[in-house]
């Protein structure tokens, strides 16, 4: 079946909530950019991204806003030393993630003048600390590049969505989610907020307990939602 309905209703209840947390990171794809422009936004999401692994959104903005003001670009980011770097880290855990982000900003300016690779294959391959989940989210995000993201909030919904029971974390299985989520974006106009607008609905509604299920823009799309009405359970499945 065609994508563009689940796209729209995706996008719909994007563009209410897409504001709500006051992210300063998350700007709307701007296609008058410039090439130096977008790889500056690369560079916000690459940093956005990788504090929001393992850091919750609110946490994550005052460190967000202190990182720019010290490191406004890559070359500020790939200039500084390794105490001052870590020193902007502090309170934020997993030391290991603000190492990959200089050492990266270090590959960028020493081989790509100072810019990101402009596409997910590229980014991947090329910046040590970015994998396919980041390259995804930045690439769709600053490039509009028509790529994939699969993080733990989009693993679950998609779960959900095609009410998978296999093992969540075998290869058959992430082949399945991955394309799935390759469905989502495929030729999309645009793919960084369809990315953006799952990955919020992964940690918002599609809850790992408790889905509001009632409140979710795929619910009509969604065979672990309709399977819960069949057997008329309490809860969808917790994936
Ligand atoms: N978590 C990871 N990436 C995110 C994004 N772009 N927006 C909100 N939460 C996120």
């Amino acid at each position: 079946s065609s994508p563009e309905p689940l796209r729209a209703a995706l996008l719909d209840w994007y563009n209410v909530v897409h504001d709500v947390r006051g992210m300063p990171w998350r700007k709307r794809y701007d296609p008058s950019l410039g090439a130096e422009e977008r790889s500056q936004r690369a560079y916000e999401v690459w940093v956005s991204e990788i504090m929001l692994q393992q850091t919750q959104v609110a946490t994550v903005i005052p460190y967000y806003n202190r990182w720019m003001e010290k490191f406004p670009t890559i070359e500020h980011l790939a200039d500084a030393d390794d105490e001052t770097v870590k020193a902007l880290w502090k309170g934020l855990g997993y030391y290991s993630r603000a190492t990959r982000l200089h050492q990266g900003a270090q590959i960028a300016v020493k081989d790509f003048g100072g810019r990101l690779p402009t596409n997910a294959k590229e980014m991947e391959a090329k910046i040590s600390g970015i994998g396919r989940y980041s390259a995804g989210a930045i690439c769709s995000i600053a490039y509009n590049e028509c790529a994939p993201v699969l993080d733990g909030n989009v693993h679950r919904l998609m779960s959900r969505l095609l009410a998978l029971h296999s093992p969540p974390k075998s290869k058959q299985t992430l082949d399945v989610l991955w394309a799935g989520a390759e469905a989502m974006v495929k030729r999309a106009e645009h793919p960084g907020d369809i990315n953006q607008a799952l990955i919020e609905l992964g940690s918002t509604v599609c809850k790992p307990r408790d889905p509001a299920c009632s409140k979710c823009p795929l619910n009509k799309w969604c065979q672990g939602y309709r399977l819960t009405k069949e057997e008329s359970m309490e809860d969808a499945p917790d994936i």
